[in-house]
């Protein structure tokens, strides 16, 4: 396995160094080579490296997130086209996490870290970018940037300031046909 799979984790701690625009552009570049549905390719990813946009995206983000996340110089929301039909609907959101899993290795390659959220205000969010529900849906959020001093963090969060664990691989690829559960 090419070691990128475990330099990547989800840090808390990021710096305020600028993310080089040309390293931004290479992250996007790796999320539009993402496979999906027909190629549909149903993934928006809105961003900002400037207040005061940067800072309404991060004022989205629940408190709990937007304590730590707001001192990463990137912060965005990732966007699912919803005016889909059948299977291109239901594969959607499986196609833009591919993408957002691209974007995230070709970060970590470049020496950048990224922490994707689940816990933003979805009603804020949407409110902010003018989305109708029935056209786009925003999934999650997500803060980019390079790591910075796990002494900027509380002590609750630097607790959580490491790689996390994983499951064995006996416990989810199954070779045959009979699932674990
Ligand atoms: C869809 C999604 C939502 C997440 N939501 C949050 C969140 O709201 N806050 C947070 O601190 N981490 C969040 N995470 C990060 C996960 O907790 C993290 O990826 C997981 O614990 C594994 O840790 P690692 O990424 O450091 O390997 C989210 C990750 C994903 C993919």
């Amino acid at each position: 396995m090419n070691p990128v799979f475990m330099e990547r984790w989800s840090p808390r701690a990021f710096s305020d160094q600028p993310v080089d625009p040309e390293d931004l552009a290479a992250v996007f570049e790796a999320a539009r080579w993402t496979p999906s549905w027909m190629n549909n390719q149903p993934w928006y990813i809105v961003y900002a490296t400037e207040d005061p946009d940067r800072q309404a995206i991060l004022d989205t983000f629940m408190e709990f997130n937007r304590e730590w996340a707001s001192a990463a110089p990137v912060a965005g929301l990732v966007v699912a086209k919803t005016d889909l039909e059948g299977r291109m609907a239901s594969t959607r959101d499986y196609d833009v996490g591919a993408a957002m899993m691209a974007l995230t290795i070709q970060a970590t390659m470049l020496g950048l870290s990224i922490h994707q959220l689940g816990g933003i205000e979805l009603d804020a969010a949407h409110e902010l970018l003018g989305l109708d529900p029935e056209v786009g849906s925003v999934l999650t959020g997500f803060v980019l940037g390079h790591r910075g001093d796990p002494g900027q963090l509380s002590d609750k969060q630097q607790a959580k300031e490491h790689p996390g664990d994983r499951k064995p691989v006996s416990e989810f690829a199954v070779e045959g046909t009979t699932l674990p559960f």
